[in-house]
């Protein structure tokens, strides 16, 4: 039998108080989300479009920009949420997820129906291998916030915390294996004919940063809430 209060509506793993300081890490990390966009948009498109270009284009603006903002806005601080009621920040958070998981579906379809056109093999690259390890973790993410969206009905089956922290673990693996696999796609050979060594290296950086910036909450979150359900001192 889980505790009393696993089962209710108040076993949240967001705090609904705004008592938190709030922090310019988001900011931070939605500054440093548009400059990457820039530099891969800017590779992208600056030789030739083909349909290639949209596929590193789509999957920087899903994972980098909208992914990070949906995370940001259920962190505890966020500058731009914090003032919300929580069902509105819960609600922002899903709203912008679902968009970019529709981007980055789309994003998906481009690489693979432009590999179809050209006839060349599939996943056969570490970053094409852990790009469809990522989108296989995102679709088990998305299916574990909706039973996070519905934590209460499913209480006779999972107390409502361990949904949510289940829903978040996955969702902090699923961020960070996206993490690697844009890190990879920047040391392509595709990456070698457009761009430069100086602004694979500034995208590297920052594509880390960004991934510090949004985990680093959520894991402790998840950490000292786990803790003080065990009772561990
Ligand atoms: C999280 C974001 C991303 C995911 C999930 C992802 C996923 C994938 C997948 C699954 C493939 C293989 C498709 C196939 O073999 O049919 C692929 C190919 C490719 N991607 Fe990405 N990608 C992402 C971001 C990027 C970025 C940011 C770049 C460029 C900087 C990039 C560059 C490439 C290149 C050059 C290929 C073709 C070569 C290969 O198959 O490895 N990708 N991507």
């Amino acid at each position: 039998m889980p505790p009393a209060d696993g089962d209710s509506e108040t076993s949240r793993l967001v705090s609904s108080s705004s008592a938190q300081k709030p922090s310019y890490l988001n900011l931070i990390s939605n500054l440093c989300g548009l400059i990457i966009l820039g530099i891969i948009t800017y590779c992208c498109f600056k030789k030739e479009v083909t349909l290639f270009s949209f596929h590193p284009t789509l999957m920087t603006l899903g994972w980098i920009f909208l992914m990070t903002t949906a995370v940001n806005a259920i962190t505890p601080g966020d500058l731009a949420t914090e003032w919300m009621p929580i069902r509105l920040r819960s609600a922002r958070h899903w709203v912008l997820q679902a968009i970019g998981g529709i981007i980055i579906t789309i994003g998906f379809l481009v690489i693979l129906i432009h590999k179809i056109k050209i006839d060349k093999p599939h996943f056969t690259s570490l970053h094409g291998k852990f790009g469809l390890a990522s989108l296989i973790f995102m679709m088990a993410t998305m299916l574990g916030g909706i039973g996070a969206l519905y934590s209460l009905k499913l209480k006779y089956y999972l107390a409502p915390i361990y949904t949510k922290v289940l829903h978040a673990s996955i969702g902090l693996v699923t961020f960070t294996l996206g993490i690697v696999t844009i890190c990879l796609g920047l040391f392509s050979d595709w990456w070698m004919k457009v761009g430069d060594n100086i602004s694979k290296y500034v995208a590297l950086c920052l594509v880390l940063l960004v991934m510090l910036f949004t985990i680093l909450r959520p894991s402790l979150k998840i950490f000292f809430r786990v803790k003080e359900r065990l009772n561990v001192n």
